[in-house]
């Protein structure tokens, strides 16, 4: 069973493979976070969690029995009780629910741990899979953006009403 885990110092290197092995399924939806994000790894991973520690995101990881990363499912931009959210799962793990399971439980830490009453979360026009996670977790679209030059839909999900 996985469990979802607040980010910390010890997911790094498991991090680091799941950002290397999914980094051509990634590249096919979002923009490639380039080769500098793959060396400057160990640097940035600190600078996240001092950003968390301060309280302007909260990063969460969905591990497996192994110790491997299935996905990541991030809180950023906190601020006057709504965040923005992002999330992606390993390519072997697609299809099968993982994201809007780690989506759901990371609304509840949202609402009960981090005392947010609102999310946001947009996707491109052409991300169906994504577009089909944020409709089952309740999401609704808010409004028309353009995400890296790509038409998407920014969401919107309370969080004051039961999921
Ligand atoms: C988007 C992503 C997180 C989905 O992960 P997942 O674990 O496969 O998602 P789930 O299984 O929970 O749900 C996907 C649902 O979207 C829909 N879906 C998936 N692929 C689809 C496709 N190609 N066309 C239409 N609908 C699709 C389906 O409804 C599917 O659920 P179902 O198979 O149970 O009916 C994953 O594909 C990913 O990481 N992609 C790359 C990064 C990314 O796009 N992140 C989101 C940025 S906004």
């Amino acid at each position: 069973m996985a469990t979802l885990e607040r980010l910390d110092v010890s997911h790094a290197p498991a991090l680091l493979r799941f950002e290397r092995e999914n980094r051509a399924f990634f590249a096919r939806s979002v923009p490639d976070r380039g080769d500098g994000y793959f060396a400057g790894f160990d640097a940035r991973h600190a600078a996240l969690l001092a950003e968390q520690a301060a309280g302007t995101c909260h990063f969460h990881v969905l591990i497996d029995d192994d110790g491997e990363v299935l996905g990541r499912f991030n809180l950023v931009d906190v601020l006057d009780g709504s965040a923005e959210l992002g999330f992606r799962v390993a390519e072997r793990a697609t299809g099968q629910g993982v994201a809007s399971e780690g989506v759901r439980r990371v609304l509840g830490l949202a609402r009960d741990e981090y005392g947010l009453s609102r999310l946001y979360a947009s996707a491109a026009l052409d991300n169906a899979a994504s577009l089909g996670v944020l409709r089952r977790t309740g999401f609704t679209p808010a409004g028309e953006v353009t995400l890296e030059g790509r038409p998407g839909l920014r969401h919107v999900r309370q969080l004051t009403a039961p999921d």
